[in-house]
């Protein structure tokens, strides 16, 4: 027998007043995989994880995590199952330190909470302090260890993005969502990218990745999905993707080069 997807996206809509934003859009995710959904701009991909991580409701359709329906469960009770995420445009605490904005992703664990952390109750000392060795250690991992004192500020949009995944990765999730996680890089970070990605999927993380950096795509997923104008018009690996005559439309005047992962591998 197959094994369960991890989860499972079925026949999900949501419109914006006359816009169809996402359209009967329908996969899974094998747990341990790491899956990419690509498209052009507009297509829904951003809107697709707004779903799955609760900051969107959809208009109808299933959205199934670990055998649970999760869909229109307020963002911090999905979170707390078991799903992180960063997004397209960074949002961390500026005038935090690098370290702090970590310690806020670590908060949904522990029994305190924010509250009671802030007011320094002195039984939530000894969690604070694990919370902050946990904290770093994520630091240390996506190799921000030596920023950890810096207000988050700072940190140069490359670093930033790496801080949400450090961040992302300290309420230990099931399923990391990545929007867009190499956009403002250069290739050398790219590069540390997808081998930071590769080496949460050993640890046995499961990922879905929006990315429009095709070689990256490419080199680390097993499957893509691909959504034009809300609609899924392609799914598969990464080869058969690349050849997909509607992928190809869907791309035509865009600066995608289908082949350039495959210039890559040679
Ligand atoms: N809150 C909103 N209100 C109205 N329309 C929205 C809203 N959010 C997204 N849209 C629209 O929904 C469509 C899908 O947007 P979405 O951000 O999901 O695209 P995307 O695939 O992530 O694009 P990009 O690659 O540019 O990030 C777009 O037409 C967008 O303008
Ligand atoms: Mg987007």
């Amino acid at each position: 027998m197959a094994e369960a997807p991890l989860l499972q996206v079925s026949e999900v809509s949501l419109a914006f007043g006359g816009l169809k934003a996402l359209e009967e859009v329908s996969f899974s995710v094998a747990p341990g995989a790491i899956k990419a959904i690509i498209g052009p701009n507009g297509a829904g991909k951003t809107t697709l994880f707004h779903l799955i991580s609760g900051f969107l409701r959809p208009d109808r359709g299933r959205i199934v995590f670990q055998g649970r329906e999760i869909q229109g469960r307020p963002a911090h009770e999905v979170a707390s199952l078991g799903i992180a995420r960063t997004f397209q445009l960074v949002q961390l605490f500026d005038h935090l330190t690098v370290l702090e904005n970590v310690m806020v992703g670590r908060h949904r664990l522990t029994r305190a909470g924010l509250l009671s952390g802030a007011l320094h109750l002195p039984w939530t000392r000894r969690e604070e302090a694990a919370i902050r060795e946990r904290a770093f250690a994520c630091l240390e991992f996506v190799g921000l260890a030596e920023r950890a004192a810096q207000p988050a500020g700072f940190l140069p949009l490359g670093l930033k993005r790496l801080l949400e995944i450090a961040r992302a990765l300290a309420s230990e999730p099931t399923l990391l969502l990545l929007d867009e996680p190499a956009s403002g890089l250069d290739q050398a970070e790219t590069e540390r990218l997808g081998e930071l990605i590769l080496t949460l999927r050993a640890q046995g993380l499961t990922l879905l990745l929006v990315e429009h950096d095709m070689s990256l795509t490419m080199e680390v997923a097993q499957e893509i999905v691909v959504l034009n104008y809300g609609r899924l018009i392609a799914e598969g690996p990464p080869r058969a993707i690349q050849r997909h005559p509607e992928v190809i439309a869907a791309y035509l005047g865009t600066d995608w080069q289908g082949d350039g992962a495959t210039e890559r591998e040679g």
